[in-house]
């Protein structure tokens, strides 16, 4: 690879019989890979969010198949579909929002479907193909992307959706990548209350391309915006309807309705594989609630407290408020007029 397209930040790393997946709960203190040797552990792994973010979450699962195969195909060839089956299933309970992780799940599938004879080889490569194909998708989009960004100077941006939460490169963050670049652009992250993508991983992520990041409390957003000093909020998505909704981190529909009161635009980046072709709308996506422990405070987590938290970590923001949805099969200017069925291919 050359030094323009090193890659400098991996969420995921393929290693023949094992998934090198950088603990994303750990960062930005502590750098450190764990080693997924099985489907259950990379399941794990996503269930707690050592790995997040829709294309990475998909991904890892793709190689979470290719574990699953390569152990069941020797240890047990009579019946390894059926276990492999089965570690499917598990792999697709680990996180219920982004779509990423079923499409991925149904490749692996189907291509297990097809095969007759040895299937290591063929699973290994589709796997790896998803991988690539999903970073090859990025730049694509940080270029169109940037383009509709002409000469804006300044954006800002919700969780992580950068090369940490796929392949390589990031959507949200490969426009801002890309757009950087091209020239002088400011860029505001979000904390991203509670798990704090903004300020653990989006600011270490850009820091780590000498990208000049400002983080801001969530709560500054209104401001920011009422102030004049961003044109434009850019995010990813973790499930698109036909229509253009968009689910993605809980915020996100409180930025676009800000963005929608201050005349700020609003970019959705995110692959086809993020688009869900079986849902009209969004009223339709299961949204992830997680444990009250992510977002209590330890005083409060005694059986006997009559504090409690509520936690849906995702939201939907109607396509109305969306300016353009960006993918790998070009754009969707104003998708409420139009949805996104014109990026099927
Ligand atoms: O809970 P997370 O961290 O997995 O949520 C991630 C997001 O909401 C991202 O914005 C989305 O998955 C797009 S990542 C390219």
């Amino acid at each position: 690879m050359s030094d323009k397209n090193k890659l400098s930040v991996q969420a995921l790393q393929w290693q023949d019989d094992v998934l090198l997946v950088l603990d994303q709960r750990q960062l930005p203190g502590t750098i450190i890979y764990d080693h997924c040797k099985t489907a259950a552990s990379v399941a794990e792994a996503i269930k707690l969010m050592r790995v997040r973010g829709a294309p990475a979450i998909g991904i890892a699962a793709g190689y979470g198949v290719v574990l699953s195969v390569k152990k069941h195909y020797v240890s047990s060839p009579g019946n390894w579909r059926i276990l492999v089956k089965e570690d499917i299933e598990l792999l697709s309970g680990s996180r219920p929002t982004a779509v990423n992780l079923f499409w991925a799940l149904e490749q692996m599938q189907k291509k297990i479907n097809e095969i007759t004879g040895n299937p290591i080889n063929e699973v290994e490569q589709l796997a790896i193909r998803i991988h690539q194909d999903d970073i090859a998708s990025n730049k694509k989009m940080g270029r169109l992307g940037a383009d509709i960004l002409g000469d804006a100077k300044s954006v800002m941006t919700h969780c992580n959706a950068g090369a940490l939460a796929t392949g390589g490169y990031g959507t949200a963050l490969g426009v801002i990548r890309s757009a950087v670049e091209r020239g002088g652009l400011t860029v505001f992250a979000g904390e991203t209350r509670p798990w704090l993508q903004g300020a653990r991983l989006t600011a270490w992520e850009l820091a780590q391309d000498g990208i000049a990041v400002i983080l801001i409390a969530d709560s500054a957003a209104a401001y920011l915006m009422a102030s004049n000093q961003i044109d434009w909020i850019i995010v990813g998505a973790d499930r698109i309807a036909k229509n253009g909704d968009v689910a993605n981190k809980i915020g996100t529909y409180s930025l676009a309705v800000l963005a929608k009161q201050h005349g700020v635009k609003m970019m959705v980046v995110a692959p086809t594989s993020t688009i869900d072709w079986d849902i009209s709308d969004g009223s339709q996506i299961a949204i992830e609630e997680r444990s009250a422990i992510e977002l209590l405070p330890e005083c409060y987590l005694q059986s006997d407290s009559i504090v409690t938290a509520w936690n849906p970590v995702f939201d939907v923001t109607p396509a109305e408020l969306i300016s353009v949805i960006v993918t790998e099969n070009g754009v969707a200017m104003n998708p409420v007029a139009g949805g996104v069925e014109k990026l099927k291919k």
